[in-house]
């Protein structure tokens, strides 16, 4: 563990600085927020859409799983989110179709938007530029650039803040300055007690990290803004600390996986189950958790309670969201792996694309 509290070594094992990245997150959403201030979306600005579709995948497809979750309560609209190369039929004329892609070479997204296109959707295209980037240009589109440089998943504040807050600018989603001014404050809070010169005596992310060490991760989110951060904490485990991670939603998994702990204890007892709360909660919601942490708590070797911090749900979110990524660098540490490579997705793109 004592890598963790020792600067040189990170440095060596975190070559392209993934933590540097992630300790950067605050500075990302006032950059998001100057990009999207700057943007120019006359195209789609004020033009009374019938439905929103936001299209993307992996790490980028999480601004989709966010965004309909903090702007679903507020807005009139039907939001889907899109992770696949086809759309569902109902999407059509009316609609703005956003396709998120980092790299903009995304092939599902790319199939997507086009598709969006065929049909008469409006377009706003968010990338770091790309074939999605070409492609709204060629079709007179809305296109948002982002720095380039990141790892997608290392970009998540440009992504879902930039889009996010481009969606408000639009008059699509209702976000209040007041929540976006509290999520920067929080984040930055949080950043100082993150960062990889506080000891992990003293820092959260890091002792979530070693929680996390040699268990796998069960991560129970609730049906709303916590589902999409326990899948985003699921992902960035997998692709940052490249070991296994799961997750599921209350109150579906009570349901099913709730009696699925009982068989297999000899593999169940090398996880760690961390549950994602607000107190904010209806009661019921909360005694569920509660209940269901005591039905299956003896399954696991270790449980967590995680509270939501912060007013507005969009700060909750976002510090949520932060701590599990942080979290996942020092996991990928304390595992001597670093955390920026993904070789295996590149090796299935590389594949695919020769496909054509
Ligand atoms: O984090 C990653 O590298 C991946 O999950 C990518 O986000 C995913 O493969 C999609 O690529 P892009 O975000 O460039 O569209």
């Amino acid at each position: 563990m004592k890598i963790l509290d020792n600067l040189e070594e990170i440095k060596q094992l975190d070559r392209q600085d993934m933590l540097g990245v992630e300790e950067d997150f605050y500075n990302q959403l006032k950059e998001a927020a100057r990009i999207a201030g700057d943007a120019n979306i006359d195209s789609i600005k004020g033009a009374g859409f019938c439905g929103l579709a936001i299209l993307g995948m992996g790490g980028s497809g999480f601004t989709g799983d966010i965004i309909k979750n903090l702007i679903k309560d507020s807005v009139q609209i039907p939001v889907e989110v899109v992770k696949s190369y086809e759309l569902p039929a109902f999407i059509k004329k009316g609609w703005l179709a956003v396709a998120v892609s980092y790299s903009g070479n995304t092939e599902e997204t790319i199939a997507a938007v086009n598709e969006a296109m065929l049909r008469g959707c409006e377009v706003l295209a968010v990338s770091a530029g790309g074939e999605i980037k070409k492609i709204a240009r060629r079709h007179n589109k809305c296109h948002v650039g982002l720095p380039q440089g990141y790892q997608p998943r290392g970009a998540a504040g440009y992504l879902f803040f930039t889009t996010l807050l481009i969606l408000k600018k639009a008059q699509i989603a209702a976000i209040k300055s007041d929540d976006i001014q509290e999520t920067l404050e929080l984040i930055n809070q949080k950043k100082a007690m993150y960062l990889r010169d506080v000891n992990t005596g003293n820092n959260p992310a890091k002792q979530l990290a070693v929680h996390m060490y040699g268990r796998l991760p069960v991560i129970y989110g609730v049906c709303g803004y916590l589902s999409a951060v326990a899948y985003r904490w699921k992902c960035e485990i997998n692709e940052n600390a490249k070991c296994p991670a799961f997750w599921a939603e209350f109150p579906e998994l009570n349901h099913n996986e709730t009696v699925g702990w009982q068989n297999l204890a000899d593999i169940s007892e090398k996880m760690i189950l961390i549950v994602l709360k607000d107190s904010s909660f209806s009661k019921k919601l909360i005694v569920r958790q509660e209940i269901t942490a005591n039905l299956i708590r003896q399954s696991f070797a270790d449980v967590l309670e995680i509270e939501a911090e912060g007013k507005s749900v969009l700060a909750k979110a976002a510090s949520v969201m932060y701590l599990g990524d942080i979290a996942s660098v020092y996991l990928a540490l304390l595992y001597n792996t670093d955390p920026t490579p993904v070789d295996r997705i590149l090796a299935l793109k590389a594949e695919l694309a020769k496909l054509g």
